[in-house]
């Protein structure tokens, strides 16, 4: 059974997408791991990121996007037009494993959910909340849970802000990892991430773990990103960050024009090398969690 493992962080622009895309090639690439992104958000960057806006509007003119199983999803209809391999895009950038349920940008509206849910409670005020609820739960659940058998991981790109389809992602989760910058602001927006999820356990809907916090675009080192760092220890524990934190690279945004992640277009860049080091330990830290014997420590950093 594979894990899924969502990318997230209420802050916007902290690395969540390249993280993920560059994660999700490592994986397949260099640890022979089946891969899956599944593409949560309508700015459909990491879609863009590892294909061209026309190989994008194709799928879209041919309903291949995540849309079509939100669509099917909540309109529970009990004979699915599309079968979600249907849907999923393979072998991206020629590497053998890495896959893409395509995003959308019009993922869903609001509004269309918010009717399906208040017709769902009958216009009772207190069924409503417990059919969100229910909508919350068992939205993407219901679409992944049955793809992860097909994986070794299942990455989710979130968009930022706490949205229904955020949560809905965070609650049909395994893991979590939360991209960041070195900034306090970070720490706000993981604190009300940490918040929610605090809910969600609290309530049992959710036993999704924290494999751990890493800093994306680290400059020189300066006092207040070492001040950020010892207040994210402190909060979530000395283990909490990854030891590998990702540098300013310039190959890293410039990859995104090659529709490629920064792993494949400039290997040997800082930002690559880097991020290797990254699914390294990422590995390490997921088959600690999972509990399995004799794995491998994470390579020493360069
Ligand atoms: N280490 C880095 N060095 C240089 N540029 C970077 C680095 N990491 C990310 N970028 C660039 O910064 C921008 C934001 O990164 P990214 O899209 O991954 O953030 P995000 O958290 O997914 O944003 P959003 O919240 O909008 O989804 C992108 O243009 C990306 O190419
Ligand atoms: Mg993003």
């Amino acid at each position: 059974m594979g894990s899924i493992v969502a990318f997230v962080n209420m802050k916007g622009g902290v690395g969540k997408t390249t993280t993920t895309i560059n994660l999700a090639a490592c994986l397949a690439k260099d640890y022979n791991k089946r891969v899956l992104i599944v593409d949560l958000d309508s700015q459909i960057n990491a879609t863009l990121s590892l294909m061209s806006p026309v190989q994008f509007a194709k799928l879209k003119k041919d309903h291949k996007t995540l849309r079509n199983l939100v669509k099917q999803s909540v309109s529970k209809q009990t004979k699915p037009r599309w079968a979600p391999t249907e849907i999923i895009q393979t072998n991206l950038c020629g590497i053998n494993g890495l896959d893409i349920l395509p995003g959308d940008i019009e993922l869903y509206e609001d509004f269309v959910l918010a009717d399906i849910i208040y017709e769902r409670s009958q216009g009772k005020r207190d069924n409503f909340l417990e059919c969100w609820q229910e909508m919350e739960d068992n939205l993407l659940k219901q679409i992944l849970r049955p793809l992860a058998p097909m994986y070794d991981f299942v990455l989710l790109d979130f968009s930022p802000g706490d949205h229904l389809m955020t949560r809905s992602g965070i609650l049909a989760s395994d893991y979590y990892v939360i991209p960041a910058k070195p900034e306090p602001l970070s720490v706000v927006g993981i604190g009300i991430l940490q918040g929610r999820i605090k809910q969600f356990k609290d309530n049992q809907r959710s036993t999704i773990e924290l494999l751990g916090i890493t800093f994306t675009s680290l400059g020189r080192t300066t006092k207040m990103a070492g001040q950020v760092q010892e207040r994210l220890e402190r909060d979530f524990g000395k283990t909490s960050l990854f030891r590998t934190a990702i540098p300013i690279n310039v190959a890293i945004a410039r990859a995104v024009d090659f529709y490629k992640p920064v792993v494949l277009t400039e290997p040997k860049s800082t930002g690559a090398k880097a991020y290797k080091r990254l699914a390294n330990e990422f590995l390490y830290r997921w088959q600690q969690h999972i509990k399995v014997p004799d794995s491998p420590k994470p390579e020493a950093e360069s």
